[in-house]
């Protein structure tokens, strides 16, 4: 399947998928993590895809929920998507045991306040210098908004951040 048969099967999503595949092909991420695995994995490996094909860059993604990725694993094989790797896996354990730096680092789990805070701080742990962290759902949640807000007071000047009206709302941060 291609980006424009997802966008059909999710039209709640036809921004949110169409810019995150833009924004991977734009800022060309080398290592991209990934908390809550679905119809975002499939945009931004397709991105990967149209960028590298070939060239061994990766996408970790993970998931508490086994059957979603199986489920997201599958439809990635199907769509010939290689640049993936998938995992079960609680998002602060798998943020905080990802050994490396990752260039994006997108959050989309359990939306809930503290869990987001968490992700964020384990997130900019993980990130390279100029990486960014985007967030989705942050006009859609106002948990997602106030952790956002709440991590910018606690890293005050360390990043740069902006709101992609989409759909659900797309939070970028950009270490400085
Ligand atoms: C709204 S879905 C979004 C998934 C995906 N990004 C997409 O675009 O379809 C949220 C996902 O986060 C997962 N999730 C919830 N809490 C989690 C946690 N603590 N660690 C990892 N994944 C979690 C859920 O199982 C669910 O699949």
């Amino acid at each position: 399947m291609s980006l424009e048969e997802w966008k059909e099967e999710n039209p709640s999503m036809r921004q949110d998928l169409q810019i995150l595949y833009e924004l991977v092909r734009k800022l060309r991420p080398e290592v991209i993590l990934e908390v809550g695995t679905g119809h975002s994995t499939l945009a931004m490996l397709r991105a990967m895809e149209d960028m590298y094909g070939d060239f061994w860059r990766f996408l970790y993604s993970t998931d508490i929920d086994n059957d979603r990725v199986k489920l997201f694993l599958k439809k990635a094989k199907d769509a010939q998507l290689k640049h993936g790797k998938f995992y079960t896996q609680d998002s602060i354990k798998f943020l905080s045991e990802f050994e490396g730096i990752a260039d994006l680092i997108f959050i989309d789990s359990s939306h809930e306040y503290t869990q987001t805070l968490s992700e964020l701080e384990e997130a900019s742990g993980k990130l390279a210098p100029n990486g960014y962290i985007i967030l989705h759902d942050v006009t859609a949640i106002r948990d997602v908004r106030m952790a956002v807000g709440h991590f910018l007071t606690i890293h005050p000047d360390e990043f740069k951040y902006f709101v992609l009206k989409t759909e659900c709302g797309l939070g970028v941060l950009q270490r400085k």
